[in-house]
């Protein structure tokens, strides 16, 4: 089991299973996080957060980017991974070493040896923004597993199953927290409740996700 102390006098956090190959990694990337947010900031400078447009025609309350070789898009036209990065007509900003390593590093502790993630999804969260639940199926092939990080305002994540009707799990993700979800839970249903809550200290009054796959 993964265990982390946060501080010498705190007890470490336990991993948390959510499915046979689920898992939250309690505070997995703290010790990474004062180097990740410079890394964010600099992604969002070559492609700046937007607000994207669903097929069905709605815009995503959700503002994302994306770095590595693919990045995950929707238009009207559907979802899919992109090369390159439709605003800026340019490809998206590389993946830095720090976060493929974490998500790797991530993956290994939740039993996925042999992860190379190649798209890393950036999510930013204000005040009321959601994500309804939905499966991570655009990725060509599903032997590899989801390794999402959180960063900043708590979150109340919700994990179901595979079915979209099947209950939910709603788990609280902190700061720092990672989830790896892969192997017979790869398809599992999941989603995050509007964003409320106090202002977070570093990142103010917002969520940051990265979601790293192998996608192509
Ligand atoms: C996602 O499913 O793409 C993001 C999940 C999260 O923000 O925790
Ligand atoms: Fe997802």
């Amino acid at each position: 089991m993964h265990t982390l102390a946060l501080f010498d006098d705190e007890a470490p956090l336990p991993d948390q299973p959510l499915g046979p190959q689920a898992v939250v990694l309690r505070a997995f990337a703290r010790p990474q996080v004062d180097a990740l947010l410079p890394c964010i900031d600099a992604i969002a400078a070559v492609s700046p957060f937007r607000r994207m447009v669903t097929p069905g025609g709605f815009t995503m309350s959700v503002a994302l980017t994306n770095c590595g070789a693919l990045g995950w898009t929707t238009d009207r036209r559907g979802y899919r991974y992109a090369a390159v990065d439709p605003l800026t007509g340019r490809p998206w900003p590389a993946m830095p070493e720090l976060l493929s390593r974490l998500a790797q590093d991530a993956a290994e502790a939740a039993g996925f040896v042999g992860f190379r993630p190649d798209a890393c999804l950036v999510n930013r969260y204000e005040p009321g923004a959601r994500l309804t639940l939905h499966q991570d199926k655009d990725e060509q092939d599903y032997g590899a597993p989801i390794v999402s990080v959180s960063l900043g305002m708590a979150a109340r994540f919700l994990f179901g199953g595979l079915e979209r009707a099947q209950p939910t799990q709603k788990v609280a993700l902190q700061h720092g927290d990672v989830v790896v979800w892969g192997g017979s839970d790869r398809l599992r249903y999941h989603g995050v409740m509007p964003l409320q809550g106090d202002a977070h200290p570093l990142l103010g009054l917002q969520r940051i996700n990265l979601t790293f796959r192998q996608a192509g």
